[in-house]
């Protein structure tokens, strides 16, 4: 099923003036032509990243930097690019995360933002989701690679997110651009049905933007948008209008 494209309206804020390799939608608007300036711009923060990718690698005896394009590329499911997770402290401060919160990524890839959050949050546990086999491998490897009081807090599971039943510690999503369309939108389904079985507030790190009117229909707010990310909060015991169609995986625009 193709994804649905998203009115300049009701794009997240965060990914204004972001072009279209940042966003990956494939399907959206085109972003505005960007002049000599921001090409540049562009290049450099590319090149810091590169960077500060591979120093993380070679610091922490890893390997997340480089990318793969999986055979399954499509608009429901985006291949790997590791976060630039310098970023995040941004938009979750290490003062709003404490030893009870338990952070989920979605659609881990090789584990980055495992491999970080572990480091830089007082998290008392951070799970890595990740659809393919040959990514979650990679994942386990780096995993291995770090000492036992990291390794002890880092999972991954093998697992496609539309499917995989969200545990009910979990107080933290962090989505970086994994997936669109119904695989999204089941995705959120099972966050809110997991807060239904364990009332909690739950939050979502969020980038690219895509899907953001349907956070907002699953009942997120917005907490703060950062450029390259968003912050969304889910109190619990929240009323869900839309929780038959998000559990049936359709948005309210998508065909019957
Ligand atoms: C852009 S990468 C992000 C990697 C990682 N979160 C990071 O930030 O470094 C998106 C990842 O989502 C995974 N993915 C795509 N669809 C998925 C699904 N349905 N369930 C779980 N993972 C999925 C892809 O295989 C890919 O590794």
């Amino acid at each position: 099923m193709p994804g649905r494209a998203l009115r300049a309206d009701q794009r997240a804020p965060h990914t204004a003036g972001q072009s279209a390799d940042q966003r990956q939608d494939g399907d959206g608007p085109a972003p505005p032509a960007l002049g000599t300036t921001g090409r540049l711009l562009q290049r450099v923060r590319r090149l810091r990243r590169a960077l500060r990718g591979a120093w993380f690698d070679r610091r922490l005896g890893v390997e997340t930097r480089n990318r793969v394009i999986t055979s399954s590329r499509s608009s429901e499911h985006f291949g790997y690019e590791a976060a630039d997770v310098w970023q995040l402290e941004k938009v979750l401060p290490r003062r709003e995360v404490g030893p009870d919160d338990v952070l989920v990524d979605v659609g881990a890839g090789k584990g980055r933002v495992l491999l970080f959050a572990v480091r830089h949050y007082a998290l008392r546990r951070v799970i890595g989701v990740e659809l393919m086999p040959q990514l979650a491998a990679v994942a386990r490897r780096n995993v291995s690679a770090r000492p036992e009081p990291e390794r002890c807090r880092m999972t991954i599971v093998e697992a496609d997110a539309a499917t995989w039943r969200v545990p009910e510690d979990a107080t933290v999503f962090h989505l970086f651009n994994p997936f669109g369309g119904a695989t999204f939108r089941s995705f959120l389904a099972s966050v809110v049905e997991s807060q239904r079985r364990r009332p909690r507030l739950v939050r979502l790190v969020y980038s690219h933007g895509r899907h953001h009117r349907d956070v907002l229909d699953a009942g997120f707010e917005v907490v703060r948008v950062r450029p390259r990310y968003a912050l969304y909060q889910r109190h619990p015991n929240q009323e869900d209008p839309l929780a038959e169609p998000l559990r049936a995986g359709q948005g309210p625009d998508d065909p019957q």
